[in-house]
Parts: C-alpha cells; structure tokens; sequence
C-alpha cells in the first residue's frame, strides 16, 4: 500500500473510532500512536520520502498525528475515570433496606393480653356502649341519686343530663347479668371518660378490663386466687399481690389490690413511690343488693368483681413515663411495639 493510501486509511480509522471503557481508550491510543503505533509505524517510512512529495505528505501526517492525538483525548474525556469498568455499584457494606412493618397500638396489646389470661380460664368478652344511662353506669350499681360516691368519678353529660360518657366498665356487668343468667364468667375490655384536666398522670379517656364471676358459692378466696393467677400470667411467677380494705358502692367486701412492684423489685423506685407495691385494680364481691337489682337472687348466688386500668398496666410493662403518649400518635413512639416486646 502506498503511504498516501496508508495516510487516508489511519484517518478514516481514527475518525471513526469508539471507546466506552478506559481500556478501549487506552487500546487506541497504543495502537495509534505507541511506540509501535501505526502512526509512528509511518513516520518511520516517511523517513524514506524525499522532495516536493516529502513537504505535501508531511503536511498530511502531522494533520493525522493531531487529529488522532484530539480523538483520544475526546474519547478519554467521554468518559470518567471514576466510572465502574462494567455493571451497577454495589456497597456490600451498606446496611439492608427494611420494609416498614405496622405494629399494634400499645394499649391493644396489653388489653389483648389481659383478655387472653382471663379467656384461658373461662371468661368471655362482653361489650357495652360507651354513651351510657344513669341506670348502668350509677344506679344498679347502687350509687343512689346525690350519693357522695358518684364525685368519686366525674362524670361527662351528654346534651339533656339522661345520659353520660361511661366513666368505667363496671356499667357492662350490670348489662350482663341482667340479659344472662349465672353461672356468669364475663370480661369487659373498654374505654372510659372522667372529666378529668389532662396531664401526664391523668387523662380524660383511658381503658378498663372488667371482670365478673357470679355462681352459687363464689367466695373471697375465689377472687384471691383468680388475681394471683392474673398477676403470674402476666407479670411472671416471681410477683406478689396484697389486698388493702377499700371502697366501691357495688362491691362489699372491696378491696384494692397491690403487686410487688416489677421495676425495682421490692427495692423502692419512683413508680412504686419508694413502698415496693404498685396498686393494678380494684375488687370486691358483689354487693347483693347490685346483684338483686339486676334480678339475680342474691339468696342464692355470689360473685365477684374486678376493675383494672389498661393504661396502667401497659405503665408496668413499658414503663412510659407520661399518659398523653398513648394519644399523640407519634409515629416514633409507635414503632417501639411489638407483641415480642412482652415478658412471660
Ligand atoms: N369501677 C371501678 C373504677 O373505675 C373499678 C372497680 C373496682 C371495678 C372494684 C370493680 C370492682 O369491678 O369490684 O374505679
């Protein structure tokens, strides 16, 4: 071949040449313009070259040394050096994406909890309204009208005065021993309202689990027995519970019930204000005359009774240290349940 033929094909050569990786710019580079490079392959024949054709071909080879020095320096700068050679960056090392998971609300936990210890032993669920009369919530429980007792709650009215917010769950056993006959095992899980002012201790609405056991010869060592298996199954087999006289218009004897406190276990911490028991719930047995109001013959049958804070349990198990985080919905409140959370 001719070196002017030579010449024309280099050119069409490096005009048309393509790299994607480093190495193929690098490829050409070598190949053109090495040290055993076409190029310089060329110049070393040029070097035979003599006279007038000596100055014209000069001229076009010093044009195809530059226009091959600018393609691989546009070919190198097309692309970057911190490109990966082939294929997508990985970082082994980057933690794994998680999809987000939703979680119960703590007080569904808890309150599915304390159902289950009582279904396990033959209780069912019973539900009532939330707007409830002043029979349910007051006067079959033998709260009689302008009684001292009922300041005990404070109470929410609806429009009218006939009716109110249930300021606890004691109203549903009054609905269910007038609709059922015993022997009655029953739990009612639900929500209650006392016009209270809100802050971290007290709130206007909150939860309760009540409980009711009406049977011929129901006793007191029942009821003893019934909260000591209610506090092993949920708080563990360690724990402890008193009974402190106390009392309830419906419940005669009452009682409230303290359990060895599970933070500090017996030590004094601020949750059990230094004493080493925290109160979980108030009982009692049924007062015959509740009974009799709900048309159970009281001559034959006894039972017993208990109300629980959900709030206050959930205090005990996840120790949160303010009541309105219940409310807030606070997505990062929130995501620290799950049901693995519990112990026992
Ligand atoms: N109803 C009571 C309250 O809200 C709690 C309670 C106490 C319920 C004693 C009971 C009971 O069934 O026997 O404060």
């Amino acid at each position: 071949m001719s070196l002017i033929d030579r010449i024309a094909a280099l050119e069409a050569e490096v005009e048309k040449a393509q790299a994607r990786t480093v190495e193929e710019v690098e490829r050409f580079r070598v190949a053109m313009m090495g040290r055993n490079g076409a190029i310089t392959e060329l110049f070393e024949a040029f070097k035979q070259v003599a006279g007038e054709e000596k100055r014209l071909l000069g001229q076009r080879m010093n044009q195809l040394k530059q226009s091959a020095q600018a393609r691989f320096e546009e070919l190198r700068s097309g692309i970057s050096e911190t490109k990966p050679v082939s294929g997508p960056s990985i970082d082994l090392t980057a933690p794994a994406l998680t999809e987000p998971v939703g979680s119960l609300h703590p007080i569904t936990i808890v309150r599915q909890r304390i159902v289950d210890v009582f279904t396990r032993i033959g209780y069912t669920v019973s539900q009532g309204p939330e707007v409830e009369d002043d029979h349910h919530n007051f006067s079959a429980l033998n709260f009689p009208p302008d009684h001292p007792a009922r300041d005990m709650q404070d109470t929410f009215f609806v429009e009218g005065g006939e009716l109110a917010l249930r300021t606890h769950t004691s109203s549903v056993q009054v609905r269910v021993m007038e609709s059922s006959k015993p022997p009655i095992r029953t739990i009612s899980p639900g929500r209650v309202y006392r016009n209270e002012a809100i802050s971290a201790r007290a709130h206007c609405m909150f939860h309760q689990v009540e409980a009711l056991y009406v049977d011929k010869g129901v006793s007191f060592a029942e009821l003893k027995g019934t909260l000591d298996y209610f506090a092993n199954s949920m708080f563990g087999p360690e724990v402890n519970i008193r009974l402190r006289p106390s009392y309830f218009p419906f419940t005669e004897p009452s009682a409230e019930v303290d359990m060895s406190c599970t933070i500090c276990v017996g030590a004094g911490c601020n949750i059990c204000k230094q004493s080493g028991w925290v109160e979980i719930m108030g009982c009692g047995m049924v007062d015959p005359a509740v009974l009799v109001n709900c048309g159970i013959d009281a001559e034959v049958y006894s039972g017993f009774a208990l109300g629980m804070g959900v709030e206050r349990i959930a205090q005990l198990i996840y120790r949160v240290p303010d009541l309105r985080m219940y409310w807030e919905n606070d997505v990062r409140f929130l995501d620290q349940f799950t049901a693995g959370t519990f112990r026992g």
